[in-house]
């Protein structure tokens, strides 16, 4: 079941965590990320993600914007800002999860799902960029770690990986990574940036 768009909408109280565990997307985070993802999130394959339900409540288009929100928040925090990284980082987490669309289709089962949507989605990323960075797909396939192993080896497998539980947790809380009015202001400047 699809979550209705009015549920996206965050109470006051959720309003308030979500400022202090820190999903809000400002200006600079939302120019990090057009600057790095736009291509990525113009894409057909990142437009069917708002059609997959994730975490119960949320779809993995959601989830997968509030994980790249809150890594760009991490590397804002910590100094970690120059155009490789970021660009790095934005890649990663717009293409974590990519391979889990169509998981129904996929995978006979949730430990299935566990092992195998990484792989997937670094074979989406590769298909959707034409790169394949070595610290990128390093990201990708580390980020279900301590779940999963591989361990990550490089600060954007990290950044990815943390941002990825805080994500899904606040997933899990209904409480909204990024608004309706967030997402859709970020596709549309996304595709003002393509055009
Ligand atoms: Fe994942
Ligand atoms: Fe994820």
């Amino acid at each position: 079941m699809i979550r209705q768009e009015g549920s996206l909408r965050p109470s006051y109280k959720k309003s308030v965590i979500r400022r202090i565990f820190g999903n809000e997307m400002d200006q600079e985070i939302r120019d990090i990320i057009i600057k790095h993802g736009s291509n990525i999130l113009c894409s057909d394959t990142f437009k069917g993600t708002f059609d997959q339900t994730h975490h119960y409540k949320t779809t993995v288009g959601d989830h997968i914007l509030g994980v790249t929100v809150e890594a760009v928040k991490v590397c804002l925090r910590h100094n970690q800002t120059d155009d490789q990284t970021l660009g790095n980082v934005v890649t990663s987490c717009l293409c974590h999860d990519l391979g889990i669309v169509g998981r129904d289709e996929k995978y006979n089962n949730n430990f299935e799902t566990l092992i195998w949507h990484p792989k997937h989605s670094a074979e989406v990323y590769k298909e959707l960029t034409g790169e394949e960075d070595e610290r990128v797909l390093d990201a990708i396939h580390s980020h279900m770690f301590p779940l999963k192993l591989p361990m990550p080896k490089h600060r954007e497998g990290w950044i990815l990986t943390w941002a990825d539980k805080i994500s899904a947790s606040m997933d899990i809380l209904q409480i909204p990574p990024v608004t309706i009015e967030e997402r859709e202001e970020l596709l549309e400047l996304a595709e003002q940036e393509q055009r």
